[in-house]
């Protein structure tokens, strides 16, 4: 008989734990006890899981007591403070923020690729960079037929990515503009984002290479246990709410022709293939928001590389790529 967990969920009130608490009732985990954990500043608000209605707590020392799993995405430094408290509990985090990634004490974990690795876990394992997520979602397939060498990726990130004050800074600087007024202050981004494109996400290093690039180097490499792996890209942040797109240029050792890595994505596990770009088949990102599988089309080959394909590959950043990826990292536990 399956046994009941009970779950904290850290961030409840963010987007990402609004997803997590989504997720878990959409897929039935068997939960026998649900907490909503938060900063002070929404103690007592309410949420709603399986029709009932359960009060927000600021998470303390004595949150994590008889909790099974903790889902965390409540940003990096709270996960820093609290994931050590929750694992001295008992529990086990799964936790969303970029906190313990590298940490090779760590299991960095996408269910469809390396599943064994969960079970090497110490406590805490991490959830890997939404854009990260989906980009190996699409290659690991391909390099188990071809041996991927070389990747480059460029994202199109929506701002769900970045928070919940970001989608009200899109949402306030797009209805402004639209109504011919300056955009208002207080917005998250060090530029207007309405009707724009930001090449930054994520400090820059000495070299000019921002940490969301870093992410896609490091994390894509430990994920598929490939430390040698060539990778390289932009990542940009785009005026769309909700839903990342990715433009992927990888090379193998072997020749891929684009009808075989069609058939071979088509058979794999959360992919869907849509690409019929004649008939104006490709995903977008209003395809993937709010679904959870990644979702790949111009499945080509590339036009400058040997032994290389291009393709287009959409998912909502807030399911696979943060909320559903940790779900189903509970469901392997
Ligand atoms: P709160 O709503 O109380 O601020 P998002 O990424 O969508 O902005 O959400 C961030 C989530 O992380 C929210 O649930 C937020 O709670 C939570 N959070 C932020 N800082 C802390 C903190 N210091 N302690 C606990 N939860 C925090």
């Amino acid at each position: 008989m399956e046994r009941l967990r009970s779950v904290a969920v850290l961030g409840a009130t963010g987007l990402v734990g609004r997803e997590m608490i989504k997720t878990l009732e959409e897929r039935d985990y068997p939960v026998s006890k649900l907490r909503a954990l938060a900063s002070p500043r929404s103690a007592g608000s309410k949420i709603v899981f399986r029709g009932t209605e359960i009060t927000v707590e600021a998470v303390s020392e004595e949150s994590f007591k008889n909790i099974d799993i903790a889902l965390f995405s409540a940003g990096g430094s709270t996960s820093k403070k609290w994931a050590p408290v929750a694992v001295g509990s008992g529990a086990v985090v799964i936790d969303n923020s970029s906190a313990w990634r590298m940490d090779p004490d760590v299991p960095l974990v996408v269910p469809e690729i390396n599943p064994w690795d969960a079970t090497g876990h110490k406590g805490i394992i991490a959830n890997p960079n939404c854009s990260t997520i989906q980009a190996v979602v699409a290659l690991w397939p391909l390099h188990k037929e071809a041996g991927l060498r070389y990747v480059n990726i460029c994202t199109y990130q929506s701002v769900a990515g970045t928070g919940i004050k970001a989608v009200e800074t899109l949402k306030n600087e797009a209805e402004a503009l639209l109504a011919g007024k300056e955009i208002p202050d207080g917005g998250v981004y060090p530029h207007q984002i309405a009707f724009n494109l930001l090449p930054h996400i994520g400090a820059f290093d000495e070299e000019g290479i921002s940490e969301e690039e870093w992410k896609m180097v490091n994390e894509s490499r430990k994920i598929m246990h490939l430390p040698e792996l060539k990778v390289s890209g932009i990542t940009v942040r785009v005026p769309i709410f909700r839903c990342h797109g990715e433009s992927v240029t990888a090379q193998f050792e072997n020749e891929l022709a684009p009808e075989k890595a069609k058939e071979i994505l088509r058979n794999a596990a959360g992919v869907v293939v849509m690409d019929d770009p004649k008939n104006e088949v490709y995903p977008m990102p209003i395809t993937g928001a709010g679904k959870d599988a990644v979702y790949v089309g111009r499945i080509r080959k590339d036009t400058g590389l040997n032994n290389a394909l291009s393709m287009w590959v959409v998912s909502d950043n807030l399911r696979k790529g943060a909320a559903l990826n940790a779900v189903q990292i509970a469901e392997l536990l």
